[in-house]
């Protein structure tokens, strides 16, 4: 029997913060992540390791992971594209890492200036080495539903750089529709061809909702057995390598929609709202997620 519990993975702190252009103080990035916590989040993605010359936002990784208030039972998994960064983020106390590669390769080069099998290879000395230091590692495929230079991606190569990354020793591989294009029906064809490779528990899905199709595919890949599921507070972010790709899914929307459809999440939900309308307050805009502003009014 398939599980009704959907472990939700928080990516706000990093993959919605890191497209912020205006440098966002420590101390707020450390509330947010702290908040994220309390509201029963089990999983906070809290920053990324990644080089400052390309990624200024998240500069400070080393700051916010000495700050955060370390909630037992949470993991405050970190990317790590190289061992420059792994070894930034072992000294910095992380327990669990993120790699990440793309299933295009025009992405690859834009996102992580090297080819897929280049990434590959750099990727699995990072692996090798934070698995000889204990840590967890997740992986994470871009583009898995269409790239910003390709246009439409092949099932196959999403499936085949899946497996590497599960091979190095990936407990899950989360799959990422960067720019948000997918639709349900093309998730679920995605999902039929990478789910040939690995097993369902160990696929997550990450949906970004430029074209609002996010909660639609989201549904279908739960209908299709995935149970966990990448989602940002306020739908947060965008990334520096996908212009004009908006934020993840919110995770309020997410937590809405799964409560009413038999699902737990663990989350409380009014809490969770209140925590994205305080971080959109502090980047001067209203939340990105219709369920807070819609809970929050009443
Ligand atoms: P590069 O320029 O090819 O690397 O970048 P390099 O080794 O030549 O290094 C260049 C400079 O960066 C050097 O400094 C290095 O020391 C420094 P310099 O000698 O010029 O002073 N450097 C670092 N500094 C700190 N930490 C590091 C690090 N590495 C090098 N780890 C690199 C290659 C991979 C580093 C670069 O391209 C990079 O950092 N890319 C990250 C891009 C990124 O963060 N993208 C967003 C995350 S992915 C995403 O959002 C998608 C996802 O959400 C899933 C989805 O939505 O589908 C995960
Ligand atoms: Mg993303």
């Amino acid at each position: 029997a398939t599980s009704s519990f959907v472990r939700i993975v928080e990516v706000g702190p990093r993959d919605g913060l890191q497209n912020e252009k205006k440098l966002i103080p420590t101390e707020t990035k450390v509330a947010l992540i702290n908040r994220l916590a309390d509201a029963g989040l089990s999983v906070v993605e809290a920053t990324s390791f990644v080089s400052p010359k390309w990624v200024p936002q998240m500069g400070d990784a080393k700051q916010v992971m000495a700050q955060i208030t370390r909630k037992p039972g949470v993991s405050y998994p970190v990317l790590t594209p190289n061992v420059k960064g792994l070894e930034a983020a072992i000294a910095a106390g992380a327990q669990e890492v993120a790699i990440f590669g793309a299933a295009s390769e025009s992405f690859s080069q834009k996102n992580i200036n090297c080819s897929i099998s280049e990434s590959i290879k750099r990727l699995a000395a990072v692996a090798d080495q934070a698995k000889a230091a204990g840590l967890r590692i997740r992986g994470y495929v871009s583009c898995v539903a269409g790239c910003p230079y390709e246009g439409r991606i092949d099932p196959r190569a999403v499936a085949d750089v899946a497996k590497d990354l599960l091979d190095m020793g990936c407990y899950e591989i989360s799959l990422g529709d960067t720019i948000g294009v997918g639709r349900p029906r093309e998730i679920q064809a995605m999902l039929e061809v990478v789910a040939k490779a690995i097993s369902v528990r160990q696929l997550a899905i990450h949906c970004h909702d430029t074209y609002g199709q996010a909660l639609a595919n989201i549904y279908a890949s739960l209908q299709f057995g995935v149970r966990v599921v990448d989602s940002s507070v306020a739908g947060l972010g965008g990334c520096p390598y996908a212009k004009g790709a908006t934020g993840n899914v919110a995770t309020e929307d997410v937590v809405y929609m799964l409560e009413g459809n038999g699902f737990e999440t663990g989350v409380d939900l009014k809490e969770l709202a209140r925590t994205g309308q305080w971080i959109s307050s502090e980047l001067g805009r209203p939340t990105g997620s219709r369920v807070a502003r819609a809970l929050l009014s009443k």
